[in-house]
């Protein structure tokens, strides 16, 4: 299990579990201060079965072994998006799956809640360069999507698809 754009590691404890003592997590950041962070959380709870990659997820090549990926709040801030998910399902085994949670272009809210909203996130990173990007949307093409929910009133997305045989393009004309 990779989890691109790991970040502070939140999710790495919950992985490690999910995966068990035969499986294996790897967390990728291109931030070393990040990952300095996750390297104390991985140190602090024993997760003998995480390891750290410093790496930009466009260069990243995903190991022979992975058989899914996460991205939590990451993917929609690299403007190359397309081209790491087109690299995951190249990689990625038949029945490999991507799971996405991010923030989203409220659809339906008035402009000024818009700019509120980004004001408020601006400490998290949220900016308004990021909201044409839709990264699930960029997985319907190379995944069979399995599950798409709207999270926050429309601000937020996860997405789950996975890679089915021969699928090399799909779109489904969802959001
Ligand atoms: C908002 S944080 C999300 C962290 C974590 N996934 C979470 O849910 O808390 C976004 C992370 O993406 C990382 N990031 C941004 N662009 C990246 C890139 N091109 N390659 C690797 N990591 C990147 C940043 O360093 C940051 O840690």
């Amino acid at each position: 299990m990779v989890d691109l754009c790991c970040g502070t590691g939140v999710n790495l404890e919950e992985l490690s579990s999910a995966v068990g003592s035969r499986g294996a997590v790897i967390g990728v950041d291109l931030s070393e201060g990040m990952l300095s962070e996750a390297r104390e959380r991985v140190r602090a709870a024993g997760l003998a079965n995480v390891q750290l990659v410093q790496a930009d997820v466009r260069d990243y090549q995903l190991p022979d072994e992975a058989a899914a990926v996460l991205s939590t709040f990451g993917l929609e801030m690299v403007p190359a998006y397309d081209e790491v998910i087109e690299g995951l399902a190249e990689r990625l085994p038949v029945g490999g799956r991507v799971g996405l949670l991010g923030l989203k272009h409220p659809e339906g809210w008035p402009d000024w809640l818009v700019e509120a909203g980004v004001v408020a996130t601006k400490p998290f990173g949220v900016s308004r360069d990021y909201e044409d990007f839709r990264p699930w949307t960029a997985a319907d093409q190379h995944f069979d999507r399995r599950s798409f929910r709207e999270h926050l009133l429309g601000a937020a997305y996860s997405y789950v698809g996975e890679k089915a045989q021969g699928l090399t393009s799909l779109g489904n004309g969802e959001p």
